[in-house]
């Protein structure tokens, strides 16, 4: 039998995400190899090379350098951040390169529709990192609904409940806090995952969508009295305020270090004093969380209606004890419902027999295992994107950019909805 050659990729955007993706390829050689690196960053490109062991004329500076020199592996990887997911992808399937894209692939309707056309023209294939698909949780829903277990879908209900630790380190402290720095809002930075499985679950054409949504609890107002401007520098509640970020990150080294401790990537030898001084001093996750320079809504729920009167709706809340994703589905056989953390959903159906309600099925698929990275589903995602470049049968968890749309578009029109009060229409594909 012929042996299939390993995938070739070149990482664009050598940052956490790219690397957890690449690192499949160290334990699955014969299936992907990364050949090389584009990332303005030395420190990084460096790196990826240690890991990866690739020659320096294959370390680019930027996206562009790696589109104008022409194609040199099979596919890319491409983790660069939310506001270079478009201008970075177009050069590169021009150039011939079959991509595997972090979401939000787009950050508004006009750049979602400009990449599927250069999809469409060029006739590349491009993946969607939607991980959730991946996760044994989501793919035993799916097949479920697959099966026929549920009948008719009614309704979806989908929450995110967002905790403390995470909304301060990304949407409140972090990068993905402003829509001027990051450009994008809340729903499409943290939620557009939820969407997408709404969108995948329910499989049929979305109509309409409203949503509401504010930022109300991580504004001045609501510092403590007496509250400082940075936890470690000035403030009387460090040892008691729950987002303390001497709780956060220095009684918690490891919590969130990759984006915590950027400063000190590529350096030897960081003490606690180092680190101390970082948070009394400069590093954004020093500063009280009531005054950062966050605009992103804290909470937000949206409604969608079907082409046949189902309906969805989605809420992101934060300000939680602890990350959640809760899932409830009725359909016209029976409903299912379940925590993704907690990693098992209940299958409910209605039994009038005297003495019973209902009946209730547990579906646990990882049999109480702890599974990495998304429930186990960055690597899975990883197997599919190799399997699509090579032509093979995909599983039903695959999220081509076609099959992205309509849970992209749900984000951007629950913007419209929040900002101007109306309801608003989705366009079909
Ligand atoms: N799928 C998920 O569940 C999930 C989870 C977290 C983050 N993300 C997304 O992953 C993406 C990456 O996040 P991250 O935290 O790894 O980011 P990061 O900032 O650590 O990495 C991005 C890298 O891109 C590089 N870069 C900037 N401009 C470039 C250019 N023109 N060409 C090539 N490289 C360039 C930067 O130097 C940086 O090293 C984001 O879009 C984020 O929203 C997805």
């Amino acid at each position: 039998m012929q042996r299939t050659k390993p995938v070739t990729v070149v990482v664009v955007g050598a940052g956490h995400r790219s690397e957890w993706y690449g690192k499949y390829s160290i334990d699955h050689p014969d299936e992907m190899q990364v050949v090389g690196v584009a990332d303005p960053n030395p420190i990084r490109r460096r790196e990826f090379q240690k890991l990866f062991h690739f020659p320096d004329e294959n370390m680019f500076e930027d996206a562009d350098a790696l589109a104008k020199k022409g194609k040199i592996a099979d596919a890319v990887i491409n983790g660069t951040m939310d506001e270079m997911h478009v201008s970075t992808t177009i050069p590169l399937m021009r150039a011939g390169y079959d991509i595997l894209l972090e979401k939000p692939f787009a950050l508004t309707e006009e750049e979602m529709w400009e990449l599927y056309g250069v999809m469409l023209e060029t006739g590349r294939r491009v993946m969607i990192c939607h991980v959730l698909r991946y996760a044994p949780f989501y793919q035993a829903v799916k097949e479920e609904i697959l099966k026929g277990t549920l009948g008719k879908i009614l309704s979806i209900q989908a929450s995110e409940y967002v905790s403390y630790h995470h909304m301060s380190i990304a949407y409140v402290r972090g990068k993905w806090n402003s829509l001027k720095k990051c450009k994008s809002g809340m729903l499409l930075a943290k939620s557009c995952h939820d969407m997408d499985i709404i969108m995948w679950l329910m499989n049929k054409t979305p109509v309409s969508i409203s949503s509401f949504g504010s930022l109300m609890y991580f504004t001045p107002e609501n510092a403590p009295e007496g509250a400082g401007e940075r936890c470690m520098a000035d403030c009387p509640h460090v040892d008691t305020c729950v987002y303390s970020a001497k709780r956060l990150y220095i009684d918690h080294p490891d919590r969130w270090r990759f984006y915590v401790w950027t400063e000190f990537e590529g350096k030897e030898n960081v003490t606690i004093e180092d680190k101390i001084r970082l948070m009394k001093e400069e590093s954004p996750f020093g500063r009280c969380i009531f005054k950062c320079d966050n605009d992103v809504v804290d909470h937000q729920s949206a409604i969608i209606q079907f082409e046949d009167g189902a309906t969805a709706s989605m809420n992101m809340i934060s300000n939680s004890g602890k990350d959640e994703r809760t899932l409830h589905i009725v359909g016209s056989k029976a409903e299912i419902y379940g925590s993704f953390e907690d990693g098992f959903f209940t299958i409910r159906a209605i039994d009038p027999s005297p003495g019973i309600e209902c009946t209730a099925k547990i579906v646990d698929p990882l049999s109480g295992k702890k599974a990495e990275g998304h429930g186990g589903g960055d690597h899975r995602l990883v197997q599919d994107f190799i399997r699509y470049v090579r032509g093979q049968e995909t599983t039903p968890s695959l999220t081509s950019l076609s099959d992205s749309i309509y849970g992209h578009q749900a984000v951007f029109l629950a913007e419209k909805s929040r900002e101007t009060g109306q309801t608003q229409t989705f366009k079909a594909i």
